[in-house]
């Protein structure tokens, strides 16, 4: 399988409590993957768990990606273990990934929580178009990638759960009253990832303005490859695989 790859870790550092960032270097050359795809990563080398793991792609820098990621679980858990010089691995890029038209302004993402990671990724490379960015987590320490967002001239319009950064409350009813206020056209395009709640949320928002808009969705997965069905969302042109037609699709297309 040529997207079979092993990569070394470059380093596994923590950002704060369960959240880490992972640089890895593929011991093969592939070529940049494109915001929105994903790859599977083996967490540990032991039989349990005997799943790989999905992880959007983050950053790539001169060759390395890195991975940014929550402790959920086992499999996380064991990911964070990982040290300097380990072997990961990896089977990837995966998926379809954001699809932004080479034409298209006027962009707004919305990251929630964990979500950031694969935001970061589309926000890093359409910055020069201005996109705006709505960014919701549980708490302040919580909000990553702000400094690096800075650095591509991206200040995020922020809400917190607890009030401790930006406005008190989700990102979905900040957002309603920051785009009715300003900027809602029906010329702009979302792209969102982030939890199911938030997603159907925006699906509800969007509907009703007729605004157009793509969701990355974090489904469980076991193959990561099309095969074992494990991954499906019933959507309104049937059941589709998040692996495969995914992990972006139209939010509308989604029976949530
Ligand atoms: C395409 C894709 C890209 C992803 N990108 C990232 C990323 O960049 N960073 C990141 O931190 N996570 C990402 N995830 C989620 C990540 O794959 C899961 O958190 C991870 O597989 C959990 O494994 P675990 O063994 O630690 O937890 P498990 O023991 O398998 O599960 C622990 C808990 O987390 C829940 N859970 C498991 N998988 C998911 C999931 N996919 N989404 C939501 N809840 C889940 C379980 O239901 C359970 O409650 C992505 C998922 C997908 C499908
Ligand atoms: S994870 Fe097996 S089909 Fe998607």
């Amino acid at each position: 399988m040529d997207r079979l790859l092993k990569a070394s870790v470059i380093e596994n550092r923590q950002l704060i409590n369960n959240h880490y960032l992972l640089t890895l270097q593929p011991l093969k050359k592939i070529r940049k993957p494109g915001p929105g795809r994903f790859f599977m990563l083996t967490v540990d080398d032991g039989l349990d768990p005997l799943l790989k793991r999905p992880f959007s792609i983050h950053r790539w820098t001169g060759g390395n990606f890195q991975i940014l990621y929550r402790v959920a679980g086992k499999g996380t858990h064991l990911l964070s273990k990982k040290k300097q010089g380990d072997t990961i691995e990896a089977i990837g890029p995966l998926g379809n990934g954001f699809n932004v038209g080479k034409t298209q302004n006027n962009i707004i993402l919305v990251a929630g929580g964990i979500g950031i990671a694969p935001v970061f990724a589309l926000a890093e490379t359409i910055s020069k178009r201005k996109p705006l960015l709505f960014y919701g987590t549980r708490t302040k320490k919580e909000a990553l990638c702000i400094d690096n967002l800075k650095s591509l001239g991206i200040k995020p319009v922020m809400s917190t759960d607890d009030g401790t950064l930006g406005t008190k409350g989700n990102i979905i009813n900040v957002m309603k009253k920051h785009l009715t206020r300003s900027t809602l056209s029906t010329d702009c395009v979302i792209y969102a990832c982030g939890p199911g709640p938030m997603l159907r949320s925006l699906s509800e928002f969007t509907k009703k303005h007729g605004l157009k808009a793509y969701a990355a969705l974090e489904q469980n997965m076991a193959c990561g490859l099309g095969t074992c069905l494990g991954c499906v969302v019933n959507t309104v042109n049937g059941y589709k695989r998040v692996c495969k037609e995914g992990p972006v699709f139209p939010i509308d297309e989604i029976i949530w």
